[in-house]
């Protein structure tokens, strides 16, 4: 008899703590397909090891990942699911130094959409892993939460017992060992958290002790360690949903998405470094504006800032010259620089 095998493997698309992901075809189906090879923590325990793809499959929604299928290949236990040529958020954030905040906003939005229809289930599935390398980037630009390895079905009692990546672990957790839906919300606001502000502001403490009484004193994230062109209000949400009082957090995904998307993104930043010059180049829909900011270090500890905009249909650049300066000390840049990404119309800053 002519024997097909079900899979070719094309290339290796990531890794993580409990699977290996392939890129494969499907030979029968002919199409293109991400392959889990599910690395076995739980040999022999059908019921357990594919717990994953369960999840998975009963949460069938546009913002979680589509599972195809689950079973033995050449021996091994996988799952198949449709594949996601974007990559994570994760792949993403190591190309930029942090994702434009409308952007941000609407990738941890589906996310939330796709984490209240887990935590709507009947059994209430919490899902314990929420960060940028679990939340996929759809074929439509849109978030898609994916990698149920960690879920767990938590029923009326609303708690489960609690682990996970140790930078999104709520500080309850460190506590009591219990995750609940608002330790899922705690995850998602530290995941915003990385996704506007990148992550090099982000990794720094390794030490799991100092970590975890960092966390649990509200020091980790740092509340005030955000970039200069995150706006109050985005800085307000993200801090609330990472509150360490769980009963002062969102208390649910959809309160924390209508609060996202009510936010009003006056201009929309992206930053890129060159020869010691940092460039923000921002873009004004309503106004149908781009803005040029270009910080640089000049002689001493001096800086020089320089903005300029364009109206979208011209090519150049004309200088603001009231946000123009040269010599400026560190903390007076800051200022400078954190007036003219909030308005760079209206802001006049003042010589120093
Ligand atoms: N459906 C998919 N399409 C494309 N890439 C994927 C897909 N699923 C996973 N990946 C990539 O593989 C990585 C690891 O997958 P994940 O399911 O999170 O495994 P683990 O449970 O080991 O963390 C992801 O961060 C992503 O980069
Ligand atoms: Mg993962």
């Amino acid at each position: 008899m002519l024997r097909v095998s079900k899979f070719t493997v094309i290339e290796r698309l990531g890794e993580g703590n409990f699977g290996i992901v392939w890129l494969a075809k499907d030979n029968i189906l002919e199409r293109r397909v991400a392959l889990k090879e599910l690395k076995s923590h739980a040999a022999h325990d059908i019921v357990n090891q594919y717990r994953e793809a369960r999840y998975q499959d009963i949460l069938a929604h546009e913002h979680i990942v589509k599972i195809f299928d689950a079973g033995v290949v050449d021996g091994k236990p996988c799952i198949w699911m449709e594949y996601l040529k974007n990559g994570s958020l994760h792949d993403r954030l190591q190309h930029v130094q942090f994702i434009p905040l409308k952007q941000a906003i609407r990738y941890v939005c589906d996310a939330l959409r796709g984490l209240d229809h887990a935590h709507s289930h009947e059994s209430v599935i919490l899902h314990r892993d929420i960060k940028p390398s679990n939340i996929l980037i759809g074929n439509r630009n849109e978030g898609k939460l994916s990698d149920f390895g960690l879920a767990t079905a938590c029923g009326k009692m609303g708690e489960a017992s609690g682990y996970g990546y140790m930078y999104h672990m709520a500080p309850e957790m460190y506590a009591d060992g219990k995750a609940s839906k608002l330790t899922d919300i705690y995850a998602m606001g530290v995941t915003l958290y990385r996704l506007i502000n990148g992550n090099a502001l982000f990794e720094h403490e390794d030490n799991e002790d100092v970590l975890a009484e960092n966390v649990q004193q509200g020091r980790f994230p740092d509340r005030k360690g955000y970039r200069p062109h995150v706006p109050k209000q985005i800085r307000s949400i993200t801090n609330r949903a990472i509150r360490t009082e769980p009963d002062k957090r969102f208390q649910s995904a959809p309160d924390m998405r209508r609060a996202l998307e009510k936010v009003h993104i006056n201009v929309d930043w992206q930053l890129s470094q060159q020869r010691g010059v940092s460039a923000w180049i921002g873009s004004s829909e309503q106004k149908r504006k781009d803005y040029r900011v270009l910080i640089q270090l000049a002689s001493g500890d001096y800086w020089s800032i320089e903005t300029s905009c364009r109206r979208k249909s011209s090519s150049e650049y004309r200088r603001i010259r009231r946000n123009c300066h040269r010599n400026l000390k560190t903390l007076d840049m800051m200022k400078v620089l954190r007036g003219v990404l909030s308005d760079p119309d209206q802001y006049e800053s003042t010589r120093h």
